[in-house]
């Protein structure tokens, strides 16, 4: 297992190098400001700036959704993180996801993607985007073979989730990056491999250096932390794929509020300690589920029995706080999502509180019942945030929830 502390050197010059990623959650972008010395970037609450004179704007600065100080801060700061050349904040995760696609992808092209992805990629993918002449192979991307098969002359980019929600199947990055680099070669063209990173973060994992292209993230989750903002970004790791993200991300418009920028900023402050908890939390939660009675199955790379234990300990810093399991059937799921105290029966994940959800019929409900169940989300798997609070107390909320399964 690697040490989740990065020793590149990144950040502003003023700091000490190598700054490790700590420092960087808490400096990168985050220059006091230069009016008054504020240590924390306020929020530019504008949605446009006076020019010095006809054609002069001041420092460039013309209109907010193409420039806002806020956002810039939090854009510099999540390119350090990943380690980008370039990252653009958007008002949803899925508005990352489709500003990548404008930017990346045009009739004609194919899109291998990742079997299991988050329901709604899945929806936004065959039920938008094919639409617009775009075709999506929809392939086990832990099955290398089954990636290069899939391969066709007009693959242009392959969208890979991993750990995936909410059967958590890890693919190899660095692996899925070399079959790229091959495809480009054989087609004489740019392919771009796209990884959703949101279920590890870069505390966790980091794509780009493992040879992605682009990493997609729903800020929502774990990167703000605090279940109080809807946002997402797009991270590139070449300057001129970041070019071509900020074109389309001034033209389609899906831009992150400053209110939201100021928000993601101040969570990720505590990216790393948070992650640091969810860490163990989820992987207490998850040897307690194993061992559980009432329990079929459980979804958890940081277990040993996981089929691509292995491959995840090499490839991620730790395994994180998302647990999915089998209670056997939609009743045993009911029953237990509806005595649970601590946990919140919630929709979405990466929250500092602890939040389960029933997939089947909650997140990945837009995914016909019968690809559901190809993609082995069963009627009686639930999935499970592990929060932040003192583990005791999670397992204390499962094991008399559990009782009525
Ligand atoms: C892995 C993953 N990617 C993307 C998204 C979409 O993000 P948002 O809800 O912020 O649009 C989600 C949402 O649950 C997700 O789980």
């Amino acid at each position: 297992m690697s040490d989740p502390r990065d020793l590149r050197p990144e950040g502003p010059a003023a700091l000490p190098r190598p700054a490790g990623l700590a420092t960087r959650c808490l400096h990168v972008g985050q220059e006091p400001e230069a009016t008054t010395g504020a240590v924390t970037p306020p929020i530019f609450q504008t949605s446009t700036y006076v020019q010095e004179a006809f054609g002069k704007p001041r420092n460039g600065f013309e209109y907010a959704r193409t420039q806002n100080p806020t956002r810039f801060a939090l854009e510099a700061l999540l390119a350090s993180l990943e380690e980008g050349a370039a990252a653009h904040a958007f008002a949803s995760g899925m508005a990352a996801t489709t500003t990548a696609m404008l930017a990346f992808v045009s009739a004609g092209d194919r899109v291998l993607v990742s079997r299991n992805t988050y329901g709604g990629t899945y929806r936004f993918f065959s039920k938008v985007l094919a639409n617009f002449g775009v075709g999506f192979d929809y392939v086990d991307t832990t099955d290398l073979e089954a990636v290069r098969g899939a391969l066709h002359p007009s693959t242009r980019m392959l969208f890979v989730e991993t750990p995936t929600n909410p059967v958590m199947e890890i693919s190899d990055l660095s692996a899925l990056a070399a079959l790229t680099r091959e495809h480009e070669a054989r087609i004489r063209s740019r392919v771009r491999l796209v990884v959703d990173n949101t279920f590890a973060t870069p505390v966790f994992q980091r794509p780009l250096a493992l040879g992605a292209d682009i990493v997609v993230h729903s800020t929502t989750k774990y990167l703000n932390g605090h279940s109080d903002s809807v946002g997402g970004a797009v991270i590139s790791r070449l300057a001129e794929d970041g070019e071509k993200v900020r074109f389309t991300q001034n033209a389609a418009g899906a831009i992150l509020s400053p209110f939201d920028s100021f928000l993601v900023t101040r969570g990720l402050k505590t990216l790393p300690l948070r992650m640091k908890m969810h860490d163990e939390n989820g992987r207490i939660v998850a040897a307690f589920l194993e061992a559980h009675p009432k329990v079929e199955k459980v979804f958890y790379p940081g277990l040993p029995g996981h089929p691509q234990h292995a491959l995840a300990s090499r490839q991620m810093a730790g395994f994180g706080g998302m647990i999915s399991f089998e209670t056997g059937s939609i009743e045993a799921a009911e029953r237990l999502l509806n005595r649970v105290r601590i946990c919140a029966l919630a929709e979405s994940l990466g929250g500092v509180e602890s939040l389960m959800c029933h997939p089947a019929s909650m997140t990945h409900a837009s995914i016909d019942p019968e690809e559901r169940l190809l993609r082995g989300i069963t009627p009686g798997l639930v999935r499970l945030s592990a929060g932040i609070e003192d583990v005791a107390d999670i397992l204390e909320d499962l094991e008399y929830a559990l009782k009525a399964v």
